[in-house]
């Protein structure tokens, strides 16, 4: 790969989407066609983001409302896009990351009831410009995700208790998927909708489609960068 910037992906959309299994599936695919590929999460991803994480999904933070939480998942993004995500760009990496701004917009924001510039406030400082440049939407109707949530959650085992988020009923998870579609048609340069209620297969094709079309433009901007012929054409 002859990218100087890496690219950064963000995959977003309720339980039982099939994020993490898409994300393997595209990671696999990018490395055998020569990519170097950083999978991670958030909440988490980095050391000082994954003791956050703890805090959060054990619950331990809900009594102090959700502006403080929205707060924590803030410091975690800060830690993570610091200490792994910008660094992994600057090697030309490409970052696969389950989660990133839209779920603070749409779980703190929309079902949170946390006002819009807060949020944002909070978005600024927490990605200090490091923003995705695709963000795939798995998009699955609320009743579809949550029953493959909680089948995930019964194959696991009792000991995988429903996390702080997962406890929500059908019409906040409709709630938060029409916000996510609010967001791609709002960004539609960003964002991509594909349909999560498909095969796994059908599914993992369609986002190496749209993930390989948006690499190939990159390396054609790179590559005309690097042209000094272009570069003279556009003084
Ligand atoms: P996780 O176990 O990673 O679940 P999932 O497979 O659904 O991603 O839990 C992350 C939970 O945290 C999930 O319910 C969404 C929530 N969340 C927010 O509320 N705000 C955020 O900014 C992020 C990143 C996650």
């Amino acid at each position: 790969m002859t990218k100087t910037q890496g690219f950064f992906i963000s995959f977003e959309g309720g339980e039982g989407a099939g994020k993490s299994t898409q994300i393997r599936r595209l990671g696999e695919a990018l490395r055998a066609d020569g990519h170097e590929v950083l999978v991670t999460r958030e909440p988490g991803g980095s050391a000082g983001a994954e003791s956050i994480r703890h805090v959060i999904l054990s619950g331990a933070a809900e009594p102090f409302g959700v502006r403080m939480e929205a707060m924590l998942f803030a410091a975690a993004r800060n830690d993570h896009v610091t200490a792994l995500i910008r660094p992994a760009l600057a090697e030309g990496r490409v970052v696969l990351c389950d989660r990133f701004i839209d779920s603070s917009r749409v779980y703190q924001g929309i079902t949170g009831n946390l006002e819009q510039g807060f949020i944002d406030r909070l978005e600024r400082v927490a990605i200090d410009g490091v923003r995705p440049d695709l963000t795939v939407i798995l998009d699955l109707p609320a009743e579809q995700g949550l029953a493959r949530a909680r089948k995930r959650s019964a194959d696991i085992g009792s000991s995988e208790a429903p996390d702080r988020f997962e406890k929500e009923e059908i019409e906040v998870h409709e709630m938060r998927r029409r916000a996510f579609l609010d967001i791609a048609s709002r960004e539609p340069d960003r964002c991509h909708v594909v349909d999560a209620a498909r095969s796994e297969d059908d599914i993992a094709g369609d986002i190496l489609l749209i993930v390989q079309h948006r690499l190939d433009q990159e390396e054609d901007v790179d590559a005309a960068d690097s042209n000094p012929l272009r570069a003279e054409s556009l003084s």
